[in-house]
């Protein structure tokens, strides 16, 4: 599609200004983020829900800074022109400020990214503000925050009361106050992410959010099926089946290869006679 300059945090507030919806998709590697560029996404998040998708674990808990600025890095290779967010993993932004500091200055240094996420609310914010006086764009991501599921009781859906609605909003007016340039809302009713987008002059960003964000995430992974044991979500919709294409692809191999039907006369170089010739002794018949 050409080199296109990558959006940045000014557009993406005019942009909510203006109602134009803004499309991001995860990707932890070169390839992918290449077809994401190509395919004119606005955005990328190397999110740390590679530990799940990518990296084979139950949570994502175990995703460490050194795996966000390795993937970070490739990401960011094979989508020169996009606008990166990398995910702080888990428990790198909670202690001292020179720790969260350090985990910046990686994903941003070494993993190029042109800003970071971060989950959580009110208890953050300090650390936003902070990353923010640095020069960091900050992505807020508040609702379901995979990083605590462990406190949250399993993956459940957020706002579903009053009180947990005010809470919602509480928290996304306090990352905005603290100078976050948007908000992930990740599994929020439909009515109290649309009262959080009206609430808001910065853009949200949801996942199992509803209709009514200013833009819309989702997985790489589940956008594609490209899973061995694709599980159907509510809040996702597939646009192909990467998945069942791969592994049609490789049992066709697979069984070419054991049939002797690949390679065929097409996939194999040949030497020339004189080689031929030299090599055996004038049979030119070495290789049959
Ligand atoms: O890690 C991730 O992929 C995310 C998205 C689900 C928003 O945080």
């Amino acid at each position: 599609m050409g080199s296109k300059q990558p959006l940045n945090i000014v557009k993406m507030k005019k942009m909510k200004g203006d109602r134009v919806p803004l499309s991001m998709v995860t990707a932890y590697d070169y390839p992918s983020a290449m077809l994401a560029e190509e395919a004119g996404v606005d955005m990328i998040l190397v999110g740390d829900s590679l530990g799940n998708v990518v990296l084979g674990y139950d949570t994502t808990l175990p995703v460490t800074i050194d795996d966000m600025v390795y993937h970070t890095r490739s990401v960011v290779r094979g989508a020169p022109n996009t606008f990166v967010v990398a995910d702080m993993p888990f428990m790198t932004y909670h202690g001292s400020i020179d720790e969260t500091l350090r985990g910046v200055r990686r994903l941003m240094q070494e993993g190029r990214a042109h800003a970071v996420k971060m989950e959580g609310g009110l208890e953050i914010c300090e650390a936003v503000k902070t990353v923010v006086g640095a020069g960091v764009p900050v992505l807020g991501h508040i609702g379901l925050t995979p990083q605590s599921v462990n406190m949250i009781g399993g993956y459940r859906i957020q706002g579903k009361d009053a009180k947990d609605a005010e809470r919602l909003l509480e928290q996304a007016k306090a990352l905005e106050a603290a100078g976050a340039f948007g908000v992930v809302l990740e599994l929020v009713t439909e009515e109290v992410a649309a009262e959080i987008s009206k609430a808001l002059t910065i853009p949200t960003i949801g996942i199992g959010a509803g209709r009514h964000c200013d833009g819309q995430v989702l997985v790489f992974h589940d956008v594609l099926r490209y899973d061995a044991n694709y599980r159907e979500k509510r809040f996702v919709k597939s646009y192909a089946d990467v998945g069942s294409l791969i592994r049609e692809g490789i049992s066709s191999y697979v069984r070419e290869v054991k049939e002797r039907s690949f390679p065929a006369e097409e996939h194999v170089f040949k030497a020339d006679e004189s080689v031929l010739a030299n090599l055996y002794g004038g049979a030119g018949k070495g290789v049959e």
